[in-house]
């Protein structure tokens, strides 16, 4: 079944209705109609108004996914007041099997009609859809951290943003191999493309890309104001095989000496071509920082240089946001570290996920069952959904009242040694 097509969820369309709003699916066929969803998207985050180019570009990305609209038919504008967009993303799960999962983006409501419940229907009714569909996940990046609680999801993975000053530090990481090339985006596309998924692949909280997003950190988009700047650097292992590259641009200074490196993305589907890209990095001539965004709590970068303090992060921040709609299938799709026995009494105020269920553990893999036993330990569906990809949370989350009972069982059974990280927006 072509997930675009799928009729709209009745309960949001009569939500809609009822304040005089019309609920649609943008159909990918049709420019006008695709392109006045783009510019109210765009108009949402505040972006500018897209270019020709833009446009174009963006019709690419959105063909793929299911585009929905609100429209509110009495007032003169025929441009959305509302946007949603959703389509099944792969994410990768601790013990590494690929989910499909809801992945939702591009939420907007225009601020004309703010605060009307324009939100909730179109949340709610792809959380049906997805529901409806037999997905045991929903997921999102979000741009505050204050909305998507009230709709079931939880923060999942932190991300951090680095500064290193590669005046004061000095290359401590040991000898690299392989080779580091130039490339140009256009030739590298389908390779970058095949390294990127390689690496999504071998971390748990990361997305499979869709063509338009892996090539956005690969190369510059159809009219990318940093276009010309952007620069694309490869590494290839010593036997020849592409495992990573890093897509960055160069700030000046008064000082030629003492440009910025902003990193767009840096992708490594081995450590070997994580070293040999940070290495690059960080022993540029006529350089002073280099600034990434967007890496995973874990990513050592302190480790690499002979000054830790040269290497500060500048922000921590949550970033994957995962709304559990099937508890059973969400957690026998993962693996776990430990074996062990709990029973979790699930509250959904959505209805999806609410239960009791036990989940046993053996050899790592889990069966989820319901049961009428006792509860072991107590909580809301978005403490479920923070815990599931293994990051370190649950004993704050019971600390902050928002887990009740043993949650030490429950962190060992979820906790992983090597924490979940999405290292890209969706
Ligand atoms: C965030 C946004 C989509 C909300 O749309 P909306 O139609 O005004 O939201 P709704 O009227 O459906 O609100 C539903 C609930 O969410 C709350 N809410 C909505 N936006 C909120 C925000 N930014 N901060 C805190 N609460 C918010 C509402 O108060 C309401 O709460 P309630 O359940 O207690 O009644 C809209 O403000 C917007 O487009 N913002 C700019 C773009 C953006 O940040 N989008 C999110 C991308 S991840």
């Amino acid at each position: 079944m072509d997930y675009r097509t799928i009729p709209l969820d009745d309960t949001s369309a009569r939500e809609l209705a009822a304040t005089g709003l019309r609920y649609a699916l943008v159909d990918a066929a049709d420019p006008d109609a695709l392109d006045g969803w783009i510019r109210a998207d765009f108009r949402g985050f505040h972006g500018r108004r897209p270019s020709a180019e833009m446009l174009a570009g963006a019709r690419e990305n959105f063909a793929a996914r299911r585009n929905i609209a609100v429209y509110d038919d009495e007032g003169p504008s025929r441009e959305p007041v509302g946007t949603v967009n959703t389509w099944p993303a792969p994410l990768t799960v601790p013990g590494g099997a690929r989910v499909d999962s809801w992945a939702i983006s591009s939420v907007t409501v225009a601020p004309t009609h703010r605060r009307r419940g324009v939100a909730r229907a179109l949340l709610g009714g792809e959380l049906r859809t997805a529901h409806a569909l037999g997905l045991p996940l929903a997921i999102l990046t979000v741009s505050e951290s204050v909305i998507y609680g009230r709709w079931g999801f939880g923060p999942a993975t932190w991300s951090t943003a680095w500064t290193i000053d590669t005046k004061r530090v000095r290359w401590a990481g040991g000898e690299t191999t392989g080779r580091l090339s130039f490339a140009e985006p256009d030739e590298y596309a389908e390779i970058g493309e095949r390294v990127l998924d390689r690496a999504m692949a071998g971390r748990h909280g990361e997305i499979g890309l869709q063509p338009y997003l892996a090539k956005r950190l690969i190369g510059p988009l159809p009219a990318d104001p940093d276009a010309e700047k952007l620069r694309l650097v490869r590494y290839d292992s010593a036997t020849g095989e592409p495992e990573g590259f890093v897509s960055y641009s160069l700030k000046g200074d008064d000082d030629f000496t003492r440009h910025t490196v902003e990193v767009r993305y840096l992708a490594a589907a081995t450590p070997e071509a994580q070293r040999a890209l940070w290495r690059y990095l960080l022993d540029l001539d006529l350089v002073a920082a280099v600034k990434v965004w967007t890496r995973g709590v874990d990513e050592p970068v302190q480790a690499l240089v002979n000054d830790i303090r040269g290497a500060r992060v500048t922000d921590l921040e949550d970033h994957l946001w995962v709304r559990i709609l099937d508890v059973p299938a969400a957690l026998q799709a993962r693996t776990y570290e430990q074996d062990g026995s709990v029973v979790l009494d699930v509250a959904d105020d959505l209805g999806f996920a609410a239960g009791r269920f036990r989940l046993t553990v053996r050899d790592g893999r889990a069966e989820v069952a319901p049961t009428d036993d006792p509860a072991d330990v107590t909580l809301a569906v978005n403490a479920l959904g923070s815990v599931y990809l293994g990051h370190d949370v649950a004993r704050g989350l019971a600390l902050a009242g928002r887990i009740e009972g043993d949650v030490d069982a429950l962190d060992r059974l979820f906790r992983t040694a090597v924490p979940p990280r999405l290292s890209t927006w969706f």
